[in-house]
């Protein structure tokens, strides 16, 4: 809690100072951004990393002053409803052109109808469950979905780590969790592996033993658990005492400092797939690094490397509408992106308005976690 709140007051100071700064820049064609994310609640983590990297492309687009980016931020607190709310808000009453997030796919599922009913474009740049962009063509993403994430991790517990025999544990009401588990299922299946049990746990649960000792019995190679860092790392930590062997594998939604700190000694030798490593030796990553090192005092998560991605590529999207602000411009031109250059990978949008992109795995380790390949789509 302590850390979340301070978290959110070194976000409204430097929202304060960009504010200000902006209001001089009032020649510059201005582009009113709307931003929903989790900034408290369950995944509060995921909102302060995208705000992070987003807020410091706003500052570097404003200051350079060809353009101007008016943002305007919104807490869906990590919840569905007020996802919706504030999407609705930030199209009815802030009138905002175009409007980005959220983080959680459910989130996202819940708040894209609005925005495809108003016709304004909605951009998520890390929801990565398939139906997200099914709400409509007013709905798009920069990042990639979860039939490659999960089939890309079948096959690294099947070739790489050489699991036969599989656990999944499901976050039920999870539209992210049900998608990547069902692309995971199908491809380890496909690769000659058996799911030897599937279990399942509700959002907010901090007491996994009855589902770990299911496990246990079935002796999995592999615990395929495809959820968020808050359930994961208690379920980590858990399993330690339990003495349920792992290696647990999982999604971007483990990307967050809290996943090893929830897990304690649990957090060593497990993996999952992230968007981004800040260990790319690529030099735009690598000056991307060291500006958000410089600011923030830690390495950017994938997260943040979206986040500021999708704050360029919107600010590119207008550019490449001339820059104007009509919607059914903005929303032509995100649709047609071929081979934008992001910190996170080359964007091109398919004729489902999805990105295909590389992942990165990444091992967990109590002194801090590492690249282990990265995999082409
Ligand atoms: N992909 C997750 C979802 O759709 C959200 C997420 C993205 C979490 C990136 C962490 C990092 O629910």
């Amino acid at each position: 809690m302590v850390a979340n709140f301070r978290k959110n007051l070194v976000i409204s100071a430097i929202l304060a100072v960009s504010t200000a700064f902006s209001a001089s820049l009032s020649a510059a064609p201005t582009l009113k951004v709307g931003i929903y994310l989790p900034m408290s609640g369950r995944t509060a983590s995921f909102g302060a990393d995208v705000y992070s990297g987003m807020k410091m492309a706003i500052d570097e687009i404003n200051k350079a002053g060809k353009v101007k980016i008016n943002a305007i931020l919104e807490d869906e607190k990590s919840e569905p409803t007020d996802s919706a709310n504030a999407v609705k808000k930030l199209i009815n009453i802030d009138k905002v052109n175009i409007v980005l997030g959220s983080v959680a796919s459910s989130n996202t599922n819940a708040a894209a109808p609005i925005a495809q009913a108003a016709k304004i474009p909605l951009m998520t740049p890390a929801s990565t469950n398939p139906n997200v962009t099914k709400n409509g063509e007013y709905i798009s993403r920069i990042c990639f979905i979860d039939d490659f994430q999960g089939s890309a991790l079948a096959k690294f517990a099947k070739n790489d780590l050489k699991a036969t025999k599989a656990a999944i544990v499901l976050d039920s009401a999870s539209d992210y969790s049900q998608g990547l588990s069902a692309a995971f299922r199908k491809e380890f299946k496909a690769l000659g592996g058996e799911i030897v049990t599937e279990v399942s746990y509700q959002a907010g649960d901090q007491d996994f033993s009855s589902q770990l000792t299911k496990i246990r019995t079935k002796k999995p190679e592999v615990i395929f658990v495809p959820g968020y860092y808050s359930e994961v790392g208690n379920m980590m930590r858990q399993a330690t005492k339990l003495k349920v062997k792992g290696p647990f594998i999982g999604g971007d939604g483990w990307s967050a400092d809290e996943l090893a700190q929830l897990a304690g000694d649990g957090i060593e030798g497990h993996f999952y797939s992230a968007h981004f490593s800040h260990e790319d030796t690529d030099p735009a990553v690598q000056g991307f690094v060291k500006k958000y090192k410089s600011l923030m005092k830690k390495n950017p998560s994938d997260m943040a490397a979206l986040g500021y991605d999708a704050i360029y590529f919107a600010a590119d999207v207008f550019k490449r509408n001339g820059f104007k602000t009509d919607a059914e411009g903005l929303k032509n031109a995100i649709n047609t992106t071929k081979n934008y250059p992001g910190i996170t990978g080359n964007i091109t949008l398919d004729s489902d308005r999805n990105a295909t992109k590389p992942l990165v795995i990444i091992a967990t380790h109590k002194g801090g976690h590492k690249f282990k390949q990265r995999v082409q789509p």
